[in-house]
């Protein structure tokens, strides 16, 4: 008796996965303070685009998130005004919508709070405040009429959280499933996926240990657990300060005020966000939907090729003593790990699949 509703629920569940543009995707988080409207999108879209949103006027967030690199930029690190460069890859927008916390380190709770970060990072739109986006919006009569019709507000009343709302209601229509992996895993057809990439999947699951982190759900996969971990990349250049830096955490130093270049305190992860010892050089498991076009890659933008990738961790990471134990020796034949790539790249959704690269 009990069992038709379940029974039911799973036919649901299988069948909204199917087919379509989304399918392969849980429902859209959307905030309930931020219903999505065509009409608010579209004043996103814009807003994402516009360059006199950075004191040199030559940046907006599309400079960074190209929508013909599935929303990055291809760059080893991103590069914003006055040709100014950071320590950490602009990773994609797409299917951000997803991520239960923004950044790689996690320190936005939303979309909308994510949005207010790179206009006053002085190396990315280099603005000196919020205001500075509200002068420009509340003179554009196009973005005055757009403001009243989506918030129903005049002009006096716009603030930077009309802004960064229609922004994300934006980013939330950067949406891709639908891959060949989508159509062979969920829907069922046994053709989307080539001999070599199905055993990529078999390996990704078992032996390789990824899902593990980047997870695949029975009714959907974001490729994500939206947890953080120490996967060794990048640490090296944290490694020479290290046992000063513990030592002086143990003696109640604050570690804002412990000398750190900017890409040593980049390389901290996670732990600048908790201040926890354990999340030092943690980062957030980031998606792996249409990663063939998202090169190149890590946090810091240090491998180039998914063929790096899997080679990285078939030698189980680079050693500290943080590294999260889920990273180890793979042993991998040459076959195996071209496998492995094959089913990384059969993770494009249509939509970047003609893309260049
Ligand atoms: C100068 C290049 C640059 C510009 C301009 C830029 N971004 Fe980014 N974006 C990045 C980088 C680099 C990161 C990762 C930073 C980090 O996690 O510390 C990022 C992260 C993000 C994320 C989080 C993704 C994730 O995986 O958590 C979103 C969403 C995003 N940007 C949207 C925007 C929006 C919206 C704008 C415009 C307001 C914008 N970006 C402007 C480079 C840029
Ligand atoms: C312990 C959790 C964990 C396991 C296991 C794991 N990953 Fe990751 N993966 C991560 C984290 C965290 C990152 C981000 C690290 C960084 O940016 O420095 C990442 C990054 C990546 C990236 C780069 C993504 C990008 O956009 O830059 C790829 C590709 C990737 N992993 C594939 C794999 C494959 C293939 C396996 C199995 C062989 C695997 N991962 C196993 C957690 C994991």
């Amino acid at each position: 008796m009990r069992l038709l509703p379940v029974l039911l629920l799973g036919l649901f569940f299988l069948s909204g996965a199917n087919a379509g543009e989304n399918s392969g995707l849980p429902p859209l988080p959307v905030s309930a303070d931020n219903p999505q409207s065509a009409a608010k999108v579209a004043l996103g879209r814009q807003l994402f685009n516009d360059q006199r949103f950075s004191g040199d006027g030559t940046i907006s967030c599309a400079s960074c998130h190209l929508p013909e690199k599935a929303f990055t930029d291809g760059l080893p690190v991103a590069r914003g005004i006055d040709g100014q460069t950071g320590t950490r890859n602009a990773p994609t927008v797409v299917n951000a919508a997803f991520y239960t916390r923004l950044f790689l380190d996690g320190r936005a709770p939303s979309l909308e709070k994510q949005a207010l970060g790179p206009f006053v990072n002085p190396i990315e739109h280099g603005l000196q405040d919020h205001q500075q986006i509200v002068d420009v919006v509340r003179r554009d009569a196009g973005y005055r009429e757009q403001f009243h019709n989506v918030f129903g507000i005049t002009a006096k009343q716009i603030t930077i959280d009309h802004v960064v709302k229609a922004i994300a209601s934006f980013e939330r229509t950067l949406i891709a499933g639908d891959s060949p992996f989508d159509r062979y895993y969920f829907g069922r057809d046994r053709t989307a996926l080539s001999d070599s990439a199905a055993r990529g999947l078999r390996i990704f699951r078992r032996k390789g240990n990824c899902a593990n982190c980047h997870e695949i759900s029975w009714n959907n996969a974001l490729f994500t657990d939206n947890q953080f971990y120490n996967i060794g990349v990048g640490f090296q250049r944290l490694q020479p300060v290290m046992d000063e830096f513990l030592q002086a955490l143990r003696d109640g130093r604050d570690p804002r005020q412990f000398e750190l270049s900017a890409w040593q305190r980049s390389e901290l992860g996670r732990f600048n966000v908790t201040r926890v010892i354990a999340d030092i050089g943690k980062f957030r498991t980031p998606t792996l939907r249409n990663i063939a076009r998202t090169g190149p890659y890590m946090h810091d933008g240090s491998v180039e090729t998914l063929e790096e990738v899997v080679e990285y961790y078939d030698q189980g990471g680079e050693k500290n003593r943080f590294l999260d134990a889920a990273i180890f020796p793979l042993h991998l034949t040459d076959q195996e790990k071209q496998d492995l790539v094959a089913f990384l790249q059969s993770l494009t959704s249509p939509q970047y699949q003609a893309s260049e690269k």
